[in-house]
């Protein structure tokens, strides 16, 4: 395989910077999809005590979604939103967030970016928090859209009963969302 002239990045020049992102950018069309499908499914098995695990919750989140008409760009947020709870469980809301960001809207990334806390409105209480805490965000202009969101896509997609869809239902949505030209041009500019 081709590779850079340098080895320190500062001495790299403008054909060393173009192979690597083209080859960044295959790589993310050949792998990104299934990367993170990989991760959905690594959520099997762990169910916390709930009635089912996080990957069926995952994809009783985005079948309710879609049910209800969500665009969807909606419909794979909400399949991918606990999608960091394996690597970040103190703080999997703004990870799955920023994962989605590129591919998705402002309205959807800030949904899915404050979900968690806008989700202890059902639980805090019982831990001696407040839940009441979203109320912080009361004026946003997403507030409600964010509570809708736990409410009908969330809070309630615990059910062992649920007919949801599989992942393979869901694959091509997820290859068009994350096959999309990423919002912003240039790495971590976003
Ligand atoms: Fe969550
Ligand atoms: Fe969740």
């Amino acid at each position: 395989m081709e590779t850079v002239s340098f080895v320190d990045m500062v001495d790299g020049n403008q054909g060393d910077y173009e192979l690597i992102f083209t080859e960044v950018a295959a790589h993310k069309e050949r792998h990104l999809a299934d990367q993170l499908m990989d991760t959905l499914r690594s959520m099997k098995g762990p169910t916390f005590g709930y009635r089912i695990d996080r990957y069926r919750h995952s994809l009783q989140s985005a079948t309710r979604a879609l049910r209800n008409g969500e665009p969807d760009e909606m419909v794979v947020a909400a399949l991918f939103h606990d999608i960091a709870d394996p690597i970040a469980p103190e703080n999997h809301s703004a990870v799955a967030a920023e994962i989605l960001k590129p591919y998705v809207d402002e309205r959807t990334h800030w949904i899915i970016r404050h979900h968690g806390l806008f989700q202890g409105y059902y639980y805090f209480h019982h831990l001696g928090g407040d839940r009441d805490a979203r109320d912080l965000f009361r004026e946003h202009a997403w507030f409600d859209d964010c509570a809708a969101f736990c409410a009908e896509y969330d809070q309630n997609c615990f059910n062992p009963d649920y007919d949801n869809m599989a992942l393979e239902d869901l694959e091509p949505m997820v290859r068009d969302v994350f096959g999309r030209e990423a919002r912003f041009p240039m790495v971590d500019l976003a």
